[in-house]
């Protein structure tokens, strides 16, 4: 490579990289695998190396794991150490030959415990009440995410049961397959770019600016290790976990105290059969030395404690050939393309499709029809395609492009600025009206039983239904022609239909298919705007106004209900007799009509969100900030820089107790 050439690709894998770092860390979303980033640092590094190119805005300058700019950085007093990995029976006989080397006898234990695949968090109490949670970053140094850690339900804000007046937890916070796959699927249909795994899910939503957004997201967290000032080397992994559950921790539920390494090896067996089937992904074992004197003598590497080992189990991947590249099209018009398999069996299942996600990752992964890729199931549930096997010299398809054309419908595709996935912006196109129906009758939405995708795709190829309110003008004489559809299946299929006119206003909202409004905004925006006219009369502002509310959705709201075709199919869908007003309305009270309160701090007795609906059911509405046009600001203990906020705009501040009497 001579110089021009090595400045070129420099600075190439500058802008690759430093976009990488920010969908990392502001967008939350990577853009490649750990793996890939690595090598491709690397190769930054050395090209910089070689040819004396160095620069202050490298990303070669702010190391992968080291601590972001956005939080504020925290020394972690014990350093959080990584574990080594092994991958075979013989490593893991070779670490116990180690640790009774070292020790000179056998009289020590191990604990095994499965290692989650998520990302290391540490937590401190005083007085019993969580005052930071951090991440790792280095080892030595991480970011300070008290505010996002605070919204994981796992993580007790106090302690309960007799626990000393100090204390420091550490544990990983991770997200669960199902949660998982259903933030995916809802980021491929906004258009937004996915997660590659759960684990960076995780790591991507702690590092999010906003706890709102951050508590929407499932996290999780199992703790796994306690840190004590006493300093008791007495003491064992085993009555830390004990200790930690009793003070309202989650810890390993498959934990196995060994005697001896062979009893290890019978579990590393046991729980590699059973992984599959945790609602969580684990990628191994960790075995610990029980006994805490013990760990001691042992010390540490650099990294590693010597007293502790991962055993990772073998990934559950697989090598197949695409057959073809096809393009799927989502309710929202979302063009997702999809690999089409050689059928190969993967984690317990035969997968024949993948998801390819959207054209960019196709064209940076550089994957063709014809060729041998491995497999990959993300979260156990999706299948993904991880990257292309080359043979040399082997012959390869034409790169993949996206047509002009919607492949359904024939419209022009369109892709809006900032998002990665193109569009067909035809309403009527055929998969996208199959799509909102079946959206429309699912389960947390309408919850229409016997409306599934075979009797929708029925319906609409005979052309009986192609908008919401057709489904309630069928009538048994309609449907008993189609197939397979006997007098009694329509009869039930038209009573299902007709029963969901009982389903509340937010589960009718959802059922709409609104961009960005899934189960909880529709809630939340059924609390706020209890009647359809209210919602529809929205400002941008009022809409606003709403906790979970940001300008994306507001914008997407505001578009849906200008469109008059939407304002025709609501009235309509009102006369047929669905309910677009909340039972709630009639109930509450205005004692705290046209107030706006803002939340901060622990409350003694609410919670968060019971305070939250117990204003808006008396009225009120609830913001995130603090400004003149506050009314309140509820605080409870540890209240933060709302506080002083309001304080500097004279803002009123009150209690709970003072709460409860105006809504007496
Ligand atoms: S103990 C001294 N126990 O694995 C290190 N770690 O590669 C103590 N992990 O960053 C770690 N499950 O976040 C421990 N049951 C478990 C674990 C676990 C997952 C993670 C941890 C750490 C990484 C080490």
């Amino acid at each position: 490579m001579n110089s021009e050439q090595a400045r070129e690709r420099v600075s190439e894998l500058r802008t690759l990289l430093t976009k990488a770092n920010d969908a990392y860390y502001q967008e939350a979303a990577p853009l490649m695998s750990d793996r890939e980033y690595d090598q491709l640092m690397e190769e930054l590094r050395r090209l910089e190396e070689e040819h004396r190119l160095f620069s202050p805005d490298s990303p070669t300058e702010r190391v992968g794991g080291e601590p972001t700019r956005e939080f504020p950085t925290v020394t972690h007093p014990v350093p959080m150490l990584s574990l080594s990995n092994t991958y075979s029976r013989e490593e893991v006989d070779d670490f116990d030959r180690r640790v009774r080397n070292l020790l000179g006898h056998d009289n020590y234990s191990y604990m095994a415990e499965l290692k989650y695949d998520g990302m290391a968090i540490r937590l401190r109490y005083d007085n019993g009440r969580l005052a930071l949670g951090a991440t790792r970053g280095d080892g030595t140094q991480g970011d300070d995410i008290t505010a996002n850690i605070r919204t994981i339900r796992d993580v007790p804000l106090s302690l309960s049961g007799n626990h000393p007046q100090e204390l420091e937890v550490r544990g990983e916070a991770y997200m669960e397959m199902a949660a998982f796959a259903k933030l995916n699927s809802a980021r491929e249909e906004n258009g937004e770019t996915v997660f590659a795994n759960p684990r960076n899910a995780t790591a991507g939503t702690l590092k999010l600016q906003d706890p709102n957004t951050v508590a929407r997201r499932p996290i999780r967290m199992f703790a796994y290790d306690l840190l004590l000032e006493d300093d008791n080397r007495e003491r064992t992994q085993q009555e830390k976990l004990n200790m930690l559950d009793e003070f309202g921790f989650r810890v390993c539920e498959h934990r196995a105290m060994c005697p001896g390494i062979e009893e290890v090896h019978k579990v590393i067996e046991k729980w590699g059969g059973f992984r599959k089937d945790l609602p969580y992904e684990t990628d191994g074992v960790v075995i610990k030395v029980n006994e805490e004197r013990y760990r001691e003598i042992l010390g540490q590497t650099a990294k590693a404690p010597r007293w502790a080992i991962a055993y990772k189990f073998e990934a559950e991947q697989a090598v197949s050939r695409i057959h073809g590249i096809t393009l799927q099209v989502g309710r929202l018009g979302t063009i997702t393309p999809v690999a089409e398999l050689e059928p190969v069996l993967l984690a317990g299942t035969t997968v024949k499709r993948a998801t390819l996600h959207n054209e960019e990752e196709i064209q940076r992964k550089d994957i063709r029809a014809g060729d041998r890729v491995i497999v990959e199931k993300a979260g156990d549930i999706i299948p993904q395609v991880v990257n292309v096997v080359l043979q040399e010299e082997e012959k390869r398809g034409e790169p993949f492009r996206m047509p002009e054309e919607c492949p359904a419908c024939g419209s022009k595709l369109v892709k809006l600025p900032d998002e990665v996935a193109w569009r067909c912006t035809n309403n009527q196109c055929p998969p996208q009206v199959r799509n909102r129906l079946e959206h429309f009758a699912s389960r947390d939405a309408l919850d229409i039983d016997g409306v599934g995708e075979a009797v929708v795709d029925q319906l609409v190829t005979n052309n009986l239904v192609s908008t919401f309110p057709d489904l309630y003008r069928l009538t048994v004489d309609d449907l008993t022609p189609l197939e397979r559809m006997g007098e009694k299946s329509a009869a039930n299929l038209v009573a299902s239909i007709g029963k969901s006119r009982e389903k509340p206003f937010e589960k009718v909202l959802y059922a709409l298919g609104i961009r960005f409004v899934g189960v909880t905004v529709a809630r939340d925006l059924a609390r706020a705007f209890p009647s359809v006219e209210a919602l529809m009369e929205a400002g941008e502002e009022e809409l606003l106004a709403v906790d979970a509310i940001g300008p994306r959705i507001a914008g997407s709201v505001r578009s849906f209900f200008e469109q008059t075709e939407n304002g025709e199919m609501i009235r309509q869908l009102r006369e047929l007799g669905l309910t677009f007003e909340s039972e709630e309305k009639a109930a509450a009270s205005d004692k705290l009509a046209g107030k706006t309160f803002v939340l901060t701090g622990t409350l003694p007795t609410l919670k968060r969100s019971e305070a939250k609906e117990l204003i808006e059911k008396n009225g009120g509405k609830t913001t995130s900030t603090v400004s003149k046009k506050t009314d309140f600001v509820l605080a409870g203990d540890e209240a933060g820089s709302k506080l002083e906020k309001a304080r500097d705009l004279g803002v009123k501040i009150i209690q709970e107790n003072e709460f409860f009497e105006m809504i007496k």
